[in-house]
């Protein structure tokens, strides 16, 4: 049986409260915090970096998935490591050495992920998969949350699932942009197990009825 894990994006949190904002979500059943790091170069947005990481580490015991969106790549890797990050993926586009910047993430004792854009082939997976602990499909193009969620990513989801069974690894299948209640099934249906949420959690009061809806539409 599948274990699916639901991943809030503090992109959409109140900044000023952030320490409680992870513990209640954590407390309303999140398995892991979605850390979005955008640098106004690689995507025209700035956000969080280590600091904020190691700032809300004490407040969580489970993972911070950390999704790089700058460029480049390998100088912060060892700074989010030493903030507490458990998992770090980056975009192919952003690092000149792919393999190098997998392996630094590894070799600073962290999952290590590949993140593709909808409009970014699959193909520099079928090199790199040994090194690789995690996919994550954006299924908007990234830079802002609250946008809606697009469709022909479905496929990719799909056949990112494809290489992942064939490599028989362990790897997890994370989708990010315009997840909700409405379509987490079909997302799942597709082969993704984890599912990024942002403003479909944070943008409403209770986030455990949010958070246990969404477990409901993927036990269907
Ligand atoms: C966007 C970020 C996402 C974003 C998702 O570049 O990577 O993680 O916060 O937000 P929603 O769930 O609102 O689409
Ligand atoms: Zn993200």
């Amino acid at each position: 049986m599948t274990t699916f894990r639901i991943a809030p994006s503090i992109l959409s949190a109140d900044f000023a409260r952030l320490g409680e904002e992870v513990r209640n979500v954590v407390a309303a059943g999140a398995d892991m915090i979605h850390f979005d790091v955008m640098d106004n170069h690689y995507v025209p947005n700035l956000t969080i970096g280590p600091m904020v990481c190691e700032a809300i580490r004490p407040h969580v015991q489970v993972p911070i998935d950390v999704h790089l969106m700058v460029k480049p790549v390998d100088r912060i890797i060892p700074d989010f490591a030493k903030a507490g990050a458990n998992i770090i993926t980056f975009h192919p586009e952003a690092s000149e050495h792919i393999d190098r910047s997998l392996q630094t993430i590894r070799d600073h004792g962290c999952k290590a992920g590949l993140v593709f854009n909808p409009a970014t082939p699959l193909h520099v997976l079928e090199n790199v998969i040994d090194k690789v602990d995690i996919v994550l499909i954006m299924s908007i193009n990234p830079g802002f949350g609250g946008q809606t969620f697009i469709p022909h990513t479905l496929k990719k989801i799909a056949q990112a699932r494809k290489i992942i069974d064939e490599s028989g690894r362990d790897i997890m299948l994370e989708v990010d942009g315009g997840v909700k209640i409405e379509n987490i099934a079909e997302i799942a249906r597709a082969g993704a197990d984890t599912f990024v949420a942002g403003s479909a959690i944070f943008g409403k009061p209770d986030y455990k009825a949010i958070i246990d809806a969404m477990r409901v539409e993927l036990s269907k």
